[in-house]
């Protein structure tokens, strides 16, 4: 497995798996060890998951996973985020919104190792742009996360190129990755110039929904339908999957980024797996860029 240096003391393996859709797989804490081994058997040592996912439960799930098998923590990074706050029966909160202080940094921070059943998170994220964001605050919050070894590194998700440069000067260019959503139906990072930051600043985004959360193969959308139609005779080139067309798409990108599967299926991770040694050339990549119609070269 290839992987990704995002910090001089921490690797990432290229593929990861994502855990958002965890608690509707309805796994017992024994299969989800026994996924995490045929995950790492693969060489995807890497596992995303978030304060907010499975209604505040999958970081619990992993944790219950990891009660069951601690072997399983040395062999493993995990990612987990803070950021959002929804109505929940456990939090007091009236409504959806986005709290990034410093005091709500340190807190979530401290119940995730709990829930996670770990001493330490790999990588910590800030998982939605604020507008009310107070970045000396969480510059603070983070760097005495990481001196108290509670984290390793830090980045954000989902900033725009002039949030990501502001927040990065005020952490002395501290932050390891963005975590963006790219796929053949999802340009925004294109368009904003954000893969051209990241590659100026060194930093390997992730992405997110590599495969529009599985629309590409499902959706009725004239979009999605012509993305399959390329996709489908690109993959028949080179006797593979679509699924691991669309992720070799991903990994060629100058930008060195990582995918993150969001499949229950540990052949489909296989599929992204195989994609590390699938070579598209030039032309392929722009037919897969342009398949869509949302992309035009002028
Ligand atoms: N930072 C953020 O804001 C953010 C936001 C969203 C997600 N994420 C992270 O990114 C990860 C991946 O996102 P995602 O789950 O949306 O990824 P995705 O890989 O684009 O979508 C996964 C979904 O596609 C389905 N799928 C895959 N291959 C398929 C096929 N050939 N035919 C039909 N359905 C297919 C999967 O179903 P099966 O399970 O049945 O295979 C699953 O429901 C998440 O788990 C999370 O860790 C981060």
């Amino acid at each position: 497995m290839e992987t990704i240096t995002i910090s001089p003391e921490l690797k990432l393996s290229r593929v990861i798996q994502g855990f958002w859709r965890l608690q509707s797989w309805h796994f017992t804490p024994i299969q989800l060890c026994d996924f995490i081994h045929e995950a790492i058997k693969l060489g995807v040592t890497t596992f995303d998951t978030a304060e907010i996912y499975g209604d505040y439960e999958a970081e619990a799930q992993l944790g219950a996973a990891l009660r069951l098998d601690p072997s399983l923590r040395s062999k493993i990074q995990i990612i987990t985020k803070t950021g959002i706050n929804k109505p929940h029966p456990d939090y007091p909160y009236r409504t959806k919104h986005y709290e990034t202080s410093y005091e709500k940094i340190i807190s979530s921070c401290n119940k995730s190792l709990e829930k996670l059943n770990t001493d330490y998170i790999d990588v910590y994220l800030i998982h939605r742009e604020d507008p009310f964001f107070d970045h000396h605050g969480a510059a603070k919050a983070f760097a005495e996360l990481k001196a108290q070894g509670k984290i390793r590194a830090y980045g954000v998700c989902n900033y725009d190129p002039i949030k990501f440069h502001a927040f990065n000067e005020v952490t002395d260019h501290a932050l390891v990755t963005n975590q963006i959503e790219v796929s053949p139906l999802q340009f925004e990072h294109f368009n904003s110039g954000m893969m051209d930051l990241l590659q100026m600043e060194n930093v390997h985004p992730m992405f997110w929904s590599p495969l529009a959360g599985g629309s590409i193969f499902t959706s009725d959308d004239p979009a999605c339908a012509e993305v399959r139609q390329v996709l489908s005779r690109i993959a028949q080139n080179h006797h593979c999957e679509m699924d691991t067309v669309v992720y070799a798409w991903l990994l060629m990108h100058p930008v060195k980024g990582m995918v993150i599967s969001g499949s229950q299926k540990i052949d489909r991770l296989k599929n992204a797996v195989d994609a590390l040694s699938l070579r598209l050339d030039l032309e392929e990549w722009y037919e897969i860029y342009l398949a869509s119609g949302k992309q035009v070269l002028r």
